[in-house]
């Protein structure tokens, strides 16, 4: 393969595992299952290609010698070998979690990810850089079709034998879902981990000053108190909350459903969607028509939930991923 073939190759494999990488995480349901093949497709082709690669590399280092362009180089490949090597074996053998100074524990995916996120700028200046036209040769030939077929195909059949071998083997990233996620704490309450917003402090309220407010296109505003929240705590849900850093747990969580909430408010008509703002400030946007899938939580396993989870209260969206 030549060498403008396999830069062209490996830059087009990694915008697509950047683009794919990151609407994955957008992805909630099983509809959206093709983005995360494409991931894996692409990520087992860009394995292929390491091969080829580093022939180009090896020649290169020995025209140019060592440069400060030939250093930057030299950390974008790091940064991409730790990108692709975290991702494979987060999906094969599984990585421990790690702790990160300042940011709390973090999962092996976690850390694919924010490599992943740091590499794509160096890899743009990267590739500004050390542009080489392409020739119509290499996009609009019968050899090029072929070759980028052969590769998109190697990177299937390596996806799977890789998928099927963990699964005989029994190795840890055979059990993930199809996000990526692992199970963690599941029916186990209070004990599944902490989902905070990034680095965000845990908040710890009095629930005897804390009131949940219901307002916007209703006929009646609501101002209630952690009491009145719990009169009208009657719902129960069994939701699989799966978060973007990389674990997931099932839960049963009891609560207010947010209709019955909206039904004491009467929503006025030509309301379409609904916002959920937190004591912290963080809000999530839902339309209207999915307010019957959502619970305000109050307990989760049947435990009043701690601090960490959310106390007083907590929305529960099925469906959706984590940070929602
Ligand atoms: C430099 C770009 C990237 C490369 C080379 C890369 C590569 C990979 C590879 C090889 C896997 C394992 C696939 C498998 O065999 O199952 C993987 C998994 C994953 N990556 Fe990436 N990735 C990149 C960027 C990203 C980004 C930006 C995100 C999210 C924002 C992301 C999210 C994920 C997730 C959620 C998984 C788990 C899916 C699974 O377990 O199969 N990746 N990645």
């Amino acid at each position: 393969m030549s060498a403008r073939f396999v830069n062209l190759a490996i830059l087009t494999l990694l915008v697509l595992e950047l683009a794919s990488g990151v609407g994955g995480v957008l992805v909630g349901q099983q509809g959206g299952q093709w983005m995360f093949w494409l991931h894996r497709i692409g990520g087992w082709g860009l394995a292929c290609l390491l091969c080829w690669k580093w022939g180009i590399v090896v020649r290169s280092y020995r025209r140019h010698g060592l440069t400060p362009g030939t250093v930057f180089s030299a950390l974008v490949k790091v940064l991409f070998l730790v990108s692709l090597g975290s991702g494979l074996l987060w999906a094969t053998t599984g990585l421990p979690r790690l702790s990160v100074p300042l940011l709390g524990s973090w999962t092996g995916l976690s850390l694919h990810v924010a490599v992943s996120l740091a590499l794509a700028p160096l890899l743009a200046l990267h590739a500004a850089m050390r542009w080489q036209r392409p020739r119509r040769v290499d996009l609009a030939s019968r050899r090029a079709a072929l070759r980028s077929l052969g590769l998109l195909a190697a990177g299937f059949v390596l996806w799977r034998v890789q998928e099927t071998t963990a699964a005989a083997a029994r190795l840890c990233g055979a059990e993930r879902r199809f996000t990526g996620s692992r199970e963690e704490g599941s029916f186990q309450g209070n004990a599944h981990p902490v989902t905070n917003w990034l680095s965000d402090p845990v908040l710890r309220l009095d629930p005897a000053g804390w009131r949940l407010r219901v307002s916007g296109l209703v006929e009646r505003e609501l101002v209630l108190s952690y009491g009145e929240v719990l009169a009208l705590a009657d719902g129960l849900r069994q939701a699989l909350l799966d978060c973007t850093g990389g674990w997931y747990t099932v839960q049963r969580w009891s609560g207010v459903p947010v209709v019955a909430l909206l039904e004491r408010a009467d929503v006025r008509e030509g309301a379409r969607s609904l916002i959920v703002r937190s004591a912290t400030g963080y809000s999530r946007r839902f339309p209207l028509s999915r307010a019957g899938e959502l619970l305000l939580a109050t307990r989760v396993e049947r435990e009043p939930l701690s601090s960490e989870r959310g106390s007083p209260l907590r929305l529960v969206a099925p469906g959706y991923r984590g940070y929602h």
